[in-house]
């Protein structure tokens, strides 16, 4: 039987890491699970007032980095102390970083795949900002890639347990997309 709740969510959520640039050039970062996407080339996602909110307000570029099981504890890190308090924060946690060539936005060197967007549209909203933005470029490590594409297997990016209020990393393949239904089509 199945017991009825009044409020409804989604879980588990990726986990991404958005860096930034403060308009003297300092880099932030911070850990975002209310991230999505919108067709094939725009993100989507919902900011409290943070410093990476103030960044990005102000440059409209950033990168979104996959969290990885490796670099778990860095991951939470920047979702835990604000760059306004602890201007050092990603030197406390090991992150050090490269500028991207495609925006000015940096990429995190020890997370191997960043997506570089550029702002489309800012929302304010219930005291959140609502950020619409193109994806316009990727860099993934040689180390995450088979055959020229990002592969999970060496990737390890982790998944946010809203529930269990915990991170997870992501299991085995259990079947293929628009491969593992077709075996119902053989008996229409
Ligand atoms: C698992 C996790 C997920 C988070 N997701 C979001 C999010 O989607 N949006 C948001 O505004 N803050 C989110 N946060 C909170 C920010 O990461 C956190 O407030 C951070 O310290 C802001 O850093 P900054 O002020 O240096 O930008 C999340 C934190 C954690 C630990």
């Amino acid at each position: 039987m199945k017991q009825s709740f009044d409020k409804g969510f989604i879980t588990p959520h990726p986990v991404f890491i958005i860096a930034t640039y403060d308009e003297n050039g300092k880099a932030d970062a911070m850990n975002a699970a209310w991230v999505g996407q919108i067709g094939g080339n725009q993100l989507s996602m919902s900011l409290s007032p943070h410093r990476t909110t103030t960044n990005i307000k102000a440059n409209k570029e950033f990168t979104v980095s996959f969290a990885t099981k490796e670099q778990v504890e860095a991951c939470d890190y920047v979702g835990i102390v604000s760059g306004d308090k602890v201007p050092d924060k990603l030197e406390k946690c090991g992150f050090t970083v490269t500028k991207s060539d495609k925006i000015n936005a940096p990429v995190i060197d020890q997370l191997p795949v960043a997506i570089e967007c550029k702002v489309i549209e800012l929302q304010e909203e219930f005291n959140e900002t609502r950020v619409v933005a193109e994806i316009v470029g990727l860099k993934a490590d040689d180390s995450v890639l088979t055959d020229g594409k990002v592969d999970l297997e060496k990737l390890h990016p982790i998944m946010f347990d809203t529930v269990g209020l915990c991170y997870r990393e992501i299991g085995a393949s259990v079947g293929g997309a628009w491969k593992a239904g077709k075996k119902y089509e053989k008996d229409n």
